[in-house]
């Protein structure tokens, strides 16, 4: 690999001169108050802002939050996050309510050394997730402005064909950041020459999600434990009934293979727990995973899964853990997620949580950080790292 990073960078001196920085700083909002619920995206990028200030760099940062459609909504402001950004860097962020326009101009003409000013929302603007080549270059040749050298360090959007990740990396000198080379490192282990056994833990909602990483990993892992929602599609394939739970019809088929293809390598719950309703408060019991109720949805693993589970895990010397359990968010359907983060925590291998929720889960579970080898930033971008894909962001670098 051929990609220039920050320290090349920072050697060649950067103070006084404008630095352009894409983070993923597309943290999770509460839904009423709009708080920031988890900052751990804004706190993996510090390094390598803290590196830009402390030389001097006028260091302009620029990133996504949700999903809107390409013009300003006020819900997806990234103001609250210059805010708390603010507090981590321990100096104010300037903040511009434009991404390209008069208030970003300004801003950034604005900077003095040593100062970080944030761009608002990159998808206010179409041109940055457009499929045409030349409406992103358009606007990617508005962002170059800002900077006499791009850094990206958005792991969670490297996998992003966006005018951000993508084409202003070819219009500006362009360089790694500390969390996109950590990333990357820790990831290339587990494509390499794993330590065995290496053991895959996988969650979430849909077997689609996951069924590309599924089948690049499944001749390269000893175990793959299966839970979360995608479980009952996997449970139907092996001719259970799952009553009302999440299941993806067209994708029974497929897990059927898999199975077959791997005989005995992946592992699915023994037992369930399963609610009235998809609600905190809904009735609920562990059933067997060949005994739920036809009126019932499973919302959890249950605990002879997780004691299975984690025997599994004792003995693995890897372990790459993707996808919540169960609804941890509800605190009755939590007890399979915090179940299986403990058994990885304390399982003596070298692990690696993939993710946005997963990583969300972690924290959120108040479970020690520092137990764990490395928690990525990036959900969608970790997963296709290791199903091998070229990644736009990664690639865009290395030219
Ligand atoms: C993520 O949270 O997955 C990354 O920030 C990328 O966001 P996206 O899936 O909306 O492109
Ligand atoms: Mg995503």
């Amino acid at each position: 690999m051929s990609i220039r990073t920050l320290d090349d960078l920072l050697a060649e001196g950067v103070s006084g001169r404008r630095v352009l920085v894409r983070a993923d700083l597309n943290v999770p909002l509460d839904k009423q108050s709009g708080a920031i619920t988890d900052d751990g995206r804004i706190r993996a990028v510090l390094p390598t802002l803290s590196a830009l200030t402390g030389a001097g760099a006028k260091v302009t940062v620029c990133s996504h939050l949700g999903r809107p459609k390409g013009a300003p909504d006020p819900q997806f402001s990234l103001r609250p996050v210059a805010d708390r950004l603010g507090e981590l860097l321990g100096a104010p962020v300037h903040f511009a309510t434009d991404t390209v326009g008069e208030s970003a101009r300004s801003t950034v003409d604005g900077l003095a050394d040593g100062e970080v000013a944030l761009l608002e929302n990159l998808r206010f603007n179409a041109g940055e997730t457009s499929k045409d080549e030349a409406e992103r270059g358009a606007f990617a040749d508005q962002l170059a402005v800002f900077g006499e050298a791009y850094v990206d360090d958005a792991f969670g959007a490297v996998h992003r064909k966006h005018a951000s990740v993508y084409d202003v990396a070819a219009r500006l000198p362009h360089f790694a950041g500390r969390l996109v080379l950590r990333e990357v490192e820790v990831l290339s282990t587990l494509t390499g020459e794993p330590e065995r056994p290496y053991v895959v833990v996988l969650g979430g909602s849909k077997v689609s999600d996951k069924l590309a990483v599924i089948e690049a990993l499944l001749p390269t892992v000893d175990r793959l434990l299966i839970g979360g929602g995608m479980c009952f599609t996997f449970l139907k394939a092996q001719g259970l009934e799952v009553g009302t739970s999440l299941l993806e019809e067209e994708m029974v088929e497929t897990c059927r293979n898999l199975m077959e293809r791997a005989p005995g390598k992946i592992m699915l719950p023994v037992d369930v727990v399963a609610a009235d309703a998809f609600a905190p408060d809904a009735a609920h019991d562990t059933v067997r995973a060949d005994g739920i109720p036809s009126h019932r949805l499973g919302l959890d693993i249950g605990p002879e899964t997780v004691a299975g589970f984690a025997a599994a895990l004792k003995g693995a010397r890897t372990i790459f853990w993707n996808g919540p359990m169960g609804v941890f968010e509800m605190a009755p359907f939590a007890h399979g997620t915090r179940g299986v983060a403990e058994a990885i925590a304390g399982s003596g291998a070298f692990t690696v949580v993939g993710g946005g929720d997963s990583a969300a889960a972690v924290r959120a579970l108040g479970l020690d950080e520092s137990s764990f080898g490395h928690i990525s930033t990036g959900g969608g971008a970790s997963l296709e790292y290791l199903e091998g894909k070229a990644l736009p962001g990664i690639a865009a670098l290395e030219n």
